[in-house]
C-alpha cells in the first residue's frame, strides 16, 4: 500500500494546544493521571484536529484511535457516527474513559505500539487512525514497527492522522506512562 501525506499546512499554521502551557501542565501532573485526563478533556475535538477536520470520514467508518488517554477523540468520533476501538495501555486512563465517556459506544482496548497484538486480532482494516500526542513515546526502533503495523491495519485509501509534538520531550514525560512508579510522580 502507497501511503499519500497531506499535512495541515506550514509550520507556522501550527496550533499551539492549551495543554501545553507549562502552568496547567505542571497542575496537572501534581494531580496524576486523573490531573492529566482532565486537562486533555478540557479541549475538544474539533479544536485539536480543526485543520484536519476536512480529512475526517463523512461516512459512518471503522476509526482506530490509538493512545486514546481519557477518550476525548474515541468519544468525539463515536458521536460522529463511527465505530470507534480505543486503544489505550494505561489502566488508569482506559478507566477514566470508560467513566467520563460511558454514553458512547466505544470499544476499549488494553493494548499499545508498536505490537498492537489484540488490535490485530480484532475485526478490521480501519479506514481512519489516528495517533494524537503519543508518536514520542515510541522510540526510533519502535516507530519502524509501529509503523508497518498500522500500515496493516489501514485499509486501502484509509486516512492515518498523527499529531506530533514539536520540539523535545521532557525526559519525565517520555517515561511518565512506561513506568507505572513514575505516573503522576513528576
Ligand atoms: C499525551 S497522552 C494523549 C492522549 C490523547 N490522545 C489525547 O490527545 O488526549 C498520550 C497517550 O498515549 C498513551 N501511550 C503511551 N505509550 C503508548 C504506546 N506505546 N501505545 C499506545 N498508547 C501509548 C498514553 O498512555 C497516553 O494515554
Amino acid at each position: 500500500m502507497s501511503i499519500k501525506r497531506e499535512t495541515a499546512g506550514s509550520r507556522k499554521r501550527y496550533w499551539k494546544c492549551p495543554v501545553e502551557s507549562d502552568e496547567m501542565k505542571r497542575r496537572a501532573l501534581r494531580a496524576g493521571t486523573e490531573g492529566l485526563a482532565n486537562l486533555y478533556e478540557q479541549v475538544t475535538f474539533d479544536e485539536v484536529h480543526r485543520q484536519v477536520l476536512h480529512l475526517i470520514p463523512v461516512e459512518p467508518a471503522r476509526v482506530l484511535e490509538i493512545g486514546a488517554g481519557a477518550g476525548r477523540d474515541a468519544a468525539a468520533l463515536s458521536a460522529r457516527g463511527h465505530t470507534v476501538v480505543a486503544v489505550e495501555p494505561s489502566d488508569e486512563f482506559r478507566g477514566i474513559g470508560q467513566r467520563v465517556h460511558a454514553g458512547h459506544r466505544i470499544q476499549w482496548v488494553n493494548d499499545k505500539l508498536p505490537e498492537l497484538g489484540t488490535v490485530a486480532r480484532l475485526n478490521r482494516p480501519f479506514q481512519l487512525i489516528m495517533l494524537t500526542a503519543v508518536w514520542m513515546f515510541l522510540h526510533g526502533g519502535e516507530r519502524d514497527r509501529a509503523v508497518s503495523r498500522i500500515q496493516e491495519l489501514l485499509s486501502e485509501g484509509g486516512r492515518l492522522g498523527v499529531v506530533l509534538r514539536i520540539g523535545p520531550v521532557p525526559y519525565l514525560r517520555r517515561r511518565l506512562y512506561l513506568s507505572p512508579p513514575l505516573e503522576g510522580s513528576a
